[in-house]
Order: C-alpha cells, then structure tokens, then sequence
C-alpha cells in the first residue's frame, strides 16, 4: 500500500513539511543501516501503548550507543503533538532515529544522530481476510550473538525482507522463520502464538524475538482471561499440530493463521481462545470497554471510522 503523505513530519524538535523531511545519500544509515525505529497505531480513543514503545525506542538506541537527546517524555509529547498537528487517525506512527551525515566508514560514532516521526493512515498489514496462508521460512532468524533482536534496528529488517519476499514470492501471506538452533521464533514482522489444548504457547525472547508490545498485551489479556500461558521453545512441527494459532503485532494487530505450509490450522477458522483475546484486544483499542491497563494516550483529533473490527 502506497504511503498516504499527511502535513508535517516531526524533525529534530521541529514540525517540517513532509515534502522536506529528506536526507543526503552519504548518510551513514544509507550505507550501514544504522537506525533504530518504533512502529505504533493510533485508535479512536488514543494511542496504543506510547510510554512503552518509546522507551523500546530508547532501549534500541542505547544498545547501539546512540545518544538521543531527548527524555522519554519530550518524545512521547512530540508523537502527541505530531498526531495533533497532522489531525489524522487513525494512524500509524513511525519514529526513527538514525546516524546522519557526518564520516563515511563503519564506525558511527562520529555521524550525528537524527530523529524523525512521522504518521500516516494505515490499514491492514497481513493478507488474508480468513485468516492468513502462511509458511515456515527457509530464512533463520538472526543468531543471538549476531545482531541483537531486541533491537528494533533497521538492519534486523534486512532478514525479515528475505522472510517476507520469499513468502510473498512462493503465494504465502508471511513466512515464519526459525530460530538458528531451528525452534520456531516468528515472523517477519509479528510474534507467535500457537494454541493447543486449551493452552496458549509463544515463543520466548531468548528464541531471537522482537520483545513485541502488542505480544506483552495479548499476554496480559490471556492472563486477565484466565487462559493458561506457556512460554517455552518451541518446535515446528507444533503449528502442524495447533489446534488454533495467531501473529500480533502492532501492523498485524491480532491476525489468526488459516493454514502453515498448506497444512490446515485446526479448521482453518479462527478459534475460540484467538476469538477471545481478539475480541478484548479490539474492544479496549476501539474504546467499546475501559482501558483498564491505561494503555491509551489521548489525543485530539476529529475521530475517523474505527479499524480492524
Ligand atoms: C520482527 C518483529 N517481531 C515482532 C513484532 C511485534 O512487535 P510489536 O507488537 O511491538 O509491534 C514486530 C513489529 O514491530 C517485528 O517487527
């Protein structure tokens, strides 16, 4: 889906045109992929989860050495401001930070760092109105002592690009990649979750997993449910035998699996534990019940038409 420009993009403390958020070509990221970025919704009633990507921001830029000059709370309040000022949602909501123009060679240090948020409308990120096709990638996962994955670096997307062409390329909606030692870890751009006997298993962070928000929320709304949680690692053959099993993400949102390597998913429906945590996940992020987690940050802007129900 082709970007919808909106007015302005946060730059540096500073609203600037959309048009002139641009970068020179001898940027250190362009050559070494040196960013660090955040993806987050904004519902009707207010962003998802904005302390918590934030500091994930944070969290990432740290793990690179990079030194942002700004507090949790001054970037939290230029997502508001941003939102506010562009008067769209729902929206996605992209901050990145990355090293800019300064030396060429590997080392960073020296390139200094720019940050930038922008925020667009945005739909729905895996295919599949039934539930999505997937596959087990011939890709692995990033090694542990490789790139760090619970970075939210620009380069580990790299990996889920050849995850995501190979799925796309072969009539699957998204691939899931494995771990190096071959446990299940996720997908290219979501968590996973498989259902079996009642119980809801996902892969742990030590299986070269992005620490997903919206994976720490359906958690927390599986515990509130009552719903038995497994974290452990996980073999493949496990979607095989699931009797439901689901992506979340904050594109993904909470997307069930139809089928894994044309192998059906129970029946191929979405099951009742899925249609559970799916149904309180929407029904708090659209402000149908309260946000009891206060996981929302209000906003002011002319509400739009609700996503993803
Ligand atoms: C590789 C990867 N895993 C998992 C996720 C889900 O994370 P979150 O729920 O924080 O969006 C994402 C999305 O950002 C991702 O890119």
């Amino acid at each position: 889906m082709p970007i919808q420009p909106t007015k302005n993009i946060w730059h540096n403390g500073q609203m600037v045109p959309w048009d002139q958020a641009q970068i020179h070509v001898m940027s250190h990221v362009v050559h070494y992929g040196s960013s660090v970025f955040e993806g987050l919704r904004c519902y009707v009633p207010g962003i998802f989860r904005l302390q918590d990507h934030m500091q994930r921001l944070l969290d990432s830029a740290k793990i690179y050495r990079m030194v942002l000059p700004y507090s949790l709370e001054e970037l939290c309040s230029a997502v508001v401001d941003l939102v506010e000022a562009n008067g769209v949602a729902p929206c996605y909501i992209r901050p990145i930070a990355f090293r800019g123009y300064g030396e060429i060679g590997v080392n960073p240090l020296r390139s200094p760092m720019e940050i930038y948020i922008a925020n667009f409308p945005w739909g729905k990120y895996v295919p599949g109105n039934d539930g999505a096709d997937v596959c087990v990638s011939s890709w692995a996962r990033l090694a542990p002592n490789t790139m760090p994955s619970l970075a939210k670096a620009g380069a580990n997307y790299m990996n889920s690009q050849l995850i995501r062409m190979e799925a796309e390329i072969n009539g699957y909606s998204e691939g899931i990649a494995l771990d190096v030692n071959g446990y299940l870890s996720e997908g290219s751009g979501e968590n996973l979750f498989i259902v079996r006997g009642g119980i809801v298993y996902t892969t742990p962070l030590a299986n070269s997993v992005l620490n997903g928000i919206t994976r720490s929320s359906v958690l927390a709304i599986a515990k509130s449910l009552g719903i038995t949680i497994v974290e452990q690692p996980l073999p493949r053959e496990m979607l095989y035998i699931a009797d439901e099993a689901f992506f979340t993400g904050t594109a993904a949102e909470v997307t069930h699996l139809r089928s894994v390597d044309r192998i059906l998913v129970g029946d191929g429906s979405m099951g009742p534990i899925t249609k559970a945590i799916y149904d309180e996940f929407f029904s708090i992020v659209n402000g149908k019940k309260p946000d009891t987690y206060g996981w929302l940050t209000p906003v002011k802007v002319a509400a739009a038409e609700p996503v993803g129900v």
